[in-house]
């Protein structure tokens, strides 16, 4: 029978990845040891523990930045739900962001959101999670926009670029993503060798992720997304903000289905995090 004695909230240490890495499995979700490594290694963990000292309950901050954070991995063993954990767990991921003067962001799921809600969390914009095997387009060029694959030496631009266009700062994510899956990460450049855009993805428990996506147009972000998955076998998942109907279009053209979504939400005036219009696909809901 479950304990009724409200559980410890407990640092979650990068030892202890093997360990919550579980609860993120019986949620079905994608993240894969590497992911939940990088998380606590560039983040701070919270959770909760059971009598026998498994990980029952999980939640994570990642700062993006020194005026933002992103809380991720809220989850609660599904013996443990609809006890309180998650929201106390929510709670004082809040009170740790707040003490730091950050705002607050994150991406509910349909579960998420009602917990989020009452705190006032309050939505930016809808993201719909693809699902797809393999592109049926072969990349084509675009003109005045050459692609090429990303290098190490390419990452301080890289930052450079991303941050005014998505409000977050995160050069050690991008680095990261960069170096662990080469393959999927190239970079758009204009005929006067200016970043127009770039394309990162990692492997995944269940799929690849692809992903962040942020460019100058919407054409070169599917160009992009074409290069990256032609690159290596899928199947793929990306999250790609409602907004954009021509990369929807796009997916639909590749057999891609979308059976689930998200809500950006924030606690707080986050700058910049409000448009997508030049996000194309999130790091993931996890990441930012
Ligand atoms: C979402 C999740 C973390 C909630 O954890 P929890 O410990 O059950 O949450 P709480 O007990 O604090 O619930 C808080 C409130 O949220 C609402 N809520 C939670 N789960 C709900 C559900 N399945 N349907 C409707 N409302 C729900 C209720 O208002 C609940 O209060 P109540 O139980 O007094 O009615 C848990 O369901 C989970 O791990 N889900 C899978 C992973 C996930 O989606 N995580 C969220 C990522 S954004």
């Amino acid at each position: 029978m479950a304990s009724t004695e409200p559980p410890a909230i407990r640092p979650i240490g990068v030892d202890d990845c093997e360990g919550v890495w579980p609860l993120s499995i019986e949620a079905g979700w994608n993240q894969t040891l590497a992911d939940w490594r990088f998380m606590l290694g560039a983040g701070r963990g919270f959770g909760c523990t059971g009598p026998n000292g498994q990980w029952q309950a999980s939640s994570l901050i990642l700062p993006l930045g020194q005026r933002l954070a992103w809380i991720s991995m809220v989850l609660v063993t599904r013996e443990r739900r609809r006890g309180g954990l998650g929201t106390r767990l929510l709670k004082h991921c809040i009170g740790e962001v707040q003490w730091a003067g950050a705002v607050a962001g994150l991406d509910a799921t349909e579960q998420g959101r009602p917990i989020y809600l009452p705190l006032g969390f309050r939505d930016l914009y809808p993201i719909a999670r693809w699902h797809f095997d393999a592109a049926k387009d072969k990349p084509s060029p675009l003109p005045g926009v050459s692609v090429r694959p990303l290098g190490a030496g390419d990452l301080p631009r890289l930052a450079l670029y991303d941050r005014p266009h998505t409000g977050m700062e995160r050069p050690a994510l991008l680095a990261h993503l960069a170096l662990r899956q080469p393959v999927r990460a190239w970079l758009a450049e204009d005929v006067g060798g200016r970043i127009v855009g770039f394309v990162l993805g990692r492997e995944g428990r269940t799929a690849t992720s692809l992903g962040p996506v942020v460019a100058d147009s919407e054409a070169i972000a599917i160009a992009l997304i074409a290069r990256a998955s032609a690159a290596a076998p899928g199947p793929f998942i990306i999250d790609v903000p409602a907004v954009h109907g021509p990369l929807r279009a796009w997916l639909e053209a590749q057999d891609a289905v979308t059976p689930r979504g998200y809500m950006r939400m924030t606690l707080g005036e986050a700058k910049g995090l409000d448009d997508p219009s030049h996000l194309f696909a999130l790091a993931g809901p996890e990441l930012g």
